[in-house]
């Protein structure tokens, strides 16, 4: 698919769709608790929720759809070999691992993918279920694990992960564990508030970054029914859109503490932002402050999934800006196409090194789920010529109705499903000059 952005200055309102990052956990824990039937609200619908609900017909179960309802029934779940086909293709599909353990004391799974961003290994999810007492086999496509659990156990993980969090809460389910070091994202927090809801014993000591589980007592359940949190990236996401084109929204139904470290990085830039209860009001700058150092790092600092969309948005700023992203350092691919757009972008010593530039539309290629958006906020920003963002398909993995939303705040974008196809618009529809240096 390909998007043709305009320079814009967007208006008006959006709606934040349900997390992507807490469907995942949800499904998890509607399968670990036993439930034959998961009901799961507001949940966007994108691919990655899709290939997800794909993966679970694999493993015996059935799904419907009712608006923004899915409705899951796990009672013919079978620790079938689910092909590695959708298992790669997204990353929350690993909490699957943990899910099954909680169900069945054992699973096999194939190897998890997700976006190409940098090194992602599970050593950590597997280190969880070691310490609960599992035998784990693992070759290069599947990871296997086996054995009665300990009833009681503790787990360190060396460094957070989310999911490896989520999975270390899952497998934990029926015992008494400490889980230390863990990740504190709204994502994790929420599968507490699942777990919680149906009985279990859980709570987060968020002093020392830790978890304690006891499900010995826990009641069978039968039916579970969870609502998703809203989208914080998808949220930041909008709020540096609006600040980057100069623009001015209302994004409503955002959880504002979930990106307290985004708004207040804007502020400092110089957005104005106001926050109303479950609505914030973003009004771009023409110019920002720069940003010395962004250090991203694990929830409540910035997070990486924003890292790309910032970067674009300081290119605006008047001085230079550098960013540390601690959590995946090779996510760097929207800089090699910034840099076609004319940006002073590079990185050095790991740091994204960030200078005043005014960028020009160009033709340009989307990598992974969070470059594309950040690849949009630059089209939408880019001056004099129009910019062409190849395989902008990836932002369905995670942006529910995107570029419907985008075209309700004004913003000027065009997709087309084939190049043949995008020829013919483009001279029906524009005064289309094609980038050349
Ligand atoms: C989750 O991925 C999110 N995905 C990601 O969102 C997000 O970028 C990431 O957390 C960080 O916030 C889902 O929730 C489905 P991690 P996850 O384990 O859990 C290293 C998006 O765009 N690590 O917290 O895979 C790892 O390499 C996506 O929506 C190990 O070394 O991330 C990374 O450097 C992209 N060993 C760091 O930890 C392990 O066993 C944090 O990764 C696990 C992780």
């Amino acid at each position: 698919m390909i998007a043709i952005l305009e320079k814009s200055i967007v208006e008006g309102e959006v709606n934040v769709s349900g997390s992507k990052n807490a469907f995942f956990p949800a499904v998890g824990a509607g399968i670990a608790l036993g439930a034959e039937k998961i009901v799961i609200k507001n949940t966007p619908k994108i691919k990655d929720v899709f290939v997800m609900l794909e993966l679970l017909r694999e493993l015996g179960c059935e799904y419907k759809i009712q608006n923004t309802e899915i409705i899951i029934n796990t009672e013919k779940i079978k620790l079938n070999n689910v092909s590695p086909e959708n298992f790669g293709k997204i990353r929350g599909s690993v909490v699957i691992f943990g899910a099954l353990l909680g169900r069945f004391e054992k699973a096999k799974i194939p190897m998890p993918g997700g976006c190409k961003i940098g090194k992602r290994p599970i050593d950590q999810h597997i280190k969880a279920a070691n310490s609960l007492g599992y035998r784990v086999e693992e070759n290069e496509e599947y990871v296997e694990a086996y054995g009665a659990p300990k009833k009681e156990g503790k787990i360190k993980f060396d460094i957070k992960t989310v999911t490896g969090t989520e999975n270390a809460i899952l497998m934990s389910i029926n015992s008494k564990v400490e889980i230390e070091n863990v990740a504190i994202e709204p994502e994790v927090q929420e599968l507490i508030n699942y777990l919680k809801k149906y009985g279990v014993d859980i709570r987060l000591e968020l002093k020392e970054d830790k978890i304690l589980i006891d499900g010995t007592k826990r009641e069978k359940i039968k039916e579970v029914e969870f609502e998703l949190i809203p989208d914080r990236i998808e949220a930041g996401t909008w709020l540096i859109l609006a600040a980057a084109t100069e623009g001015k929204i209302k994004i409503k139904n955002v959880i504002s503490e979930h990106i307290k470290a985004v708004v207040d990085v804007l502020k400092e830039c110089g957005a104005k932002i106001k926050i109303f209860g479950n609505k914030i009001e973003v009004e771009g700058n023409k110019k920002y402050k720069p940003v010395d150092l962004l250090i991203v790092a694990s929830y409540p600092a910035f997070p990486t999934d924003l890292q790309p969309q910032i970067s674009v948005m300081l290119l605006k700023a008047e001085g230079k800006s550098r960013i540390k992203d601690n959590i995946f350092p090779e996510r760097i691919s929207h800089i090699r196409e910034l840099k076609k757009m004319g940006a002073d972008i590079s990185v050095e010593n790991g740091e994204i090194i960030i200078n005043p530039s005014k960028i020009h539309g160009a033709e340009i290629e989307a990598k992974d789920l969070r470059s594309t958006a950040a690849l949009v906020i630059a089209g939408l920003v880019a001056e004099k010529k129009q910019t062409i963002l190849k395989n902008f398909e990836l932002i369905e993995r995670g942006y529910e109705n995107f570029v419907k939303k985008l075209k309700n705040v004004n913003a000027k974008i065009e997709v087309f499903e084939d190049e043949i196809r995008k020829e013919e618009i483009i001279k029906g529809i524009s005064n289309y000059v094609p980038y050349s240096t």
